[in-house]
């Protein structure tokens, strides 16, 4: 029986290392969490949340679905967020998106692949949302990476709209959410630059993209 014997032992020797450089590292980490950031990015396997920023285990609090949605009725990415904001007092949440995503792009070509449909009629309605915007652009390609940001974007409105994050702004506690998005091709990550600090922000950013 294949008992991926090969992981177990990459994970033997990344324990040793690490236990070599900074000797109390595991047994402080497993007292605690400290945790800054929150991390909602796509489940794509090319973009792994801490090695992409370069953040050791215990930095980040990761969140991934297909295509980093958030989605007002998701009691997963929901629960993630509010233990993030109320327990963890975490004072960044980061969505980061990704060009050449596989589902904002099945979204575009509203094929059939089955349950996944659902999922992906947000990225739709997204679409729908930028009609006009995304008309404009023939190329495919650049349409495909365009609503790949939009994406980004409806969803950090979506977390500046969620009850959590909007009772922690009236409480005053200190939280920003930001739209990045990761490329592929040189995996260098881009700031949209439409972080959200405050609910009266909510009302001009998506503005700004239409
Ligand atoms: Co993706």
């Amino acid at each position: 029986m294949n008992k991926l014997q090969h992981l177990l032992k990459n994970n033997k020797d990344w324990s040793k290392r690490i236990e070599e450089t900074k000797p109390d590292f595991f047994s402080n980490l497993a007292g605690q969490q400290n945790p800054e950031y929150v991390w909602i990015g796509c489940s794509d396997s090319r973009v792994s949340a801490n090695t992409i920023v370069g953040l050791m285990p215990g930095e980040i609090f990761v969140h991934r679905n297909i295509a980093n949605l958030v989605i007002h009725t998701d009691m997963n990415c929901l629960s993630v967020l509010q233990f993030a904001v109320e327990v963890l007092k975490v004072k960044h949440i980061i969505v980061c998106g990704h060009y050449g995503c596989g589902g904002v792009k099945a979204a575009l070509e509203d094929g059939r692949n089955g349950l996944i449909d659902n999922w992906l009629r947000h990225i739709q309605d997204t679409a729908i949302l930028y009609d006009e915007l995304l008309a404009q652009i023939e190329d495919e390609d650049k349409k495909l990476d365009k609503l790949c940001e939009l994406n980004v974007v409806e969803q950090v409105l979506n977390v500046g709209q969620t009850t959590i994050v909007r009772d922690a702004w009236t409480r005053g506690q200190n939280l920003s959410v930001h739209g990045w998005i990761y490329d592929l091709r040189d995996g260098i990550i881009r700031d949209l630059d439409i972080c959200l600090e405050n609910k009266s922000e909510l009302k001009v950013l998506r503005k700004l993209f239409s």
